[in-house]
């Protein structure tokens, strides 16, 4: 059943190509564009949202996190992500005119069943994205998206978690088809670019020998920074909750542009800093300045571990090990960049001798407030 891997963790991250083209898979017709049936919310509904919030905990509200980014940019609506547990004790403002999007991959997950039933009850219109077929979220949700990741095992979320960015990438193309935020042209695009990230996902499976060597080599390590910026951000902060659930180890995942005002005064001789490098062909220039912030810690004496796209050559001057992934698009990076942090949680927690499925004080679903 673990598919001769020895953990059922180690099988979910390779099952992860499997997981987003699943996910992907009957949602867009012959001529790639988007159909979306499922989602059976009036169309003159949605047309009318002025306000998306994301409820999730843990990992699914790091996938929100980096939805909200796609999201935004492409249907112009604002979006916030809150953790569910907070969202019904601050007086929230929500109205028909509010969309809620749930992610769980367990859809039983007690804090966000609350938070759902609690907008639903102040008129507002919930979509679930959730990996469970027919469990409480959805059920008790307008409508839902499923995440056709397969069943997940391991504690510590792994191809769950792609796949929640993946359909949630397709319901910010199909709010930005139905309101007339992108052409068809521009959504088919970004339905070809997701569709390539499958194959990338096994390259970088395939690419995992030095990364894994690495992680075993840093077994005694006990403190991990992580830095991202904008998708890279809740990639970090992902990289960082899969280091502290299955390693045991203090890992902190920070916004790169945070550094200065704070965290920089952790950075001591031989602090390892894992840094998620957007792709130099992004806008913004969003590179240099995380490239800044690599040679910033750098020159305090961290330990500077980067994942960057292939090709970048810019960041080896400043890195002790630089890990490369496919190139894609700036927003669809996470899909790929998240896959090393992975492989270097589970090899660095195996190297220490810990049950990487099943790891302690933590349960699969959290069916209690
Ligand atoms: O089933 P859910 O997606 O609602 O679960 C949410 C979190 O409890 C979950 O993602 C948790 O953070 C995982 N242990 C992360 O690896």
């Amino acid at each position: 059943e673990k598919g001769g891997y020895p953990s059922f963790m180690e099988k979910e991250i390779n099952d992860q190509p499997d997981a987003v083209a699943q996910t992907l898979l009957g949602r867009s017709d012959a001529d790639g564009n988007l159909t979306l049936d499922e989602i059976r919310v009036d169309p003159s509904v949605l047309k009318n949202i002025d306000r998306i919030i994301v409820l999730a905990c843990g990992t699914s509200a790091y996938a929100g996190q980096v939805a909200r980014y796609a999201i935004e940019h492409w249907c112009r609506i604002p979006t916030e992500v809150e953790l569910s547990h907070e969202f019904r004790y601050r007086d929230p403002i929500v109205d028909e005119n509010t969309l809620i999007v749930s992610i769980s991959q367990s859809g039983e997950t007690m804090d966000t069943l609350m938070a759902v039933r609690y907008a639903r009850e102040q008129g507002a219109k919930t979509v679930a994205i959730c990996n469970t077929n027919g469990s409480t979220i959805p059920r008790e949700s307008d409508a839902v998206l499923y995440t056709h990741a397969g069943p997940e095992i391991a504690v510590a979320s792994t191809k769950a978690f792609l796949a929640q960015i993946t359909a949630a990438y397709l319901l910010g193309l199909y709010l930005a088809q139905l309101r007339g935020n992108l052409f068809q042209g521009q959504i088919k695009d970004i339905l070809a670019e997701l569709a390539k990230t499958p194959a990338k996902i096994a390259t970088v499976l395939e690419n995992a020998d030095q990364i894994k060597e690495l992680a075993r080599s840093m077994a005694d390590t006990r403190s991990v920074l992580f830095l991202g910026r904008h998708v890279g951000y809740p990639v970090a902060m992902e990289g960082a909750l899969k280091l502290k659930e299955l390693a045991y180890i203090h890992a902190e995942g920070f916004a790169a542009g945070e550094l200065k005002h704070g965290p920089i005064a952790l950075i001591e001789e031989g602090q390892p800093v894992i840094v998620v490098v957007p792709s130099p062909r992004g806008r913004d220039s969003l590179h240099s300045k995380v490239v800044s912030n690599i040679q910033e810690v750098r020159a305090r004496g961290a330990k500077t571990i980067v994942i960057a796209e292939e090709g970048d050559e810019s960041v080896k001057a400043y890195a002790e090990h630089v890990f490369y992934v496919p190139e894609t698009s700036t927003l669809l990076a996470p899909l790929l960049t998240t896959v090393p942090l992975q492989i270097f949680a589970l090899e660095l927690a195996s190297a220490k001798g810990f049950d990487v499925d099943q790891p302690r004080n933590l349960a699969k679903s959290v069916t209690v407030e």
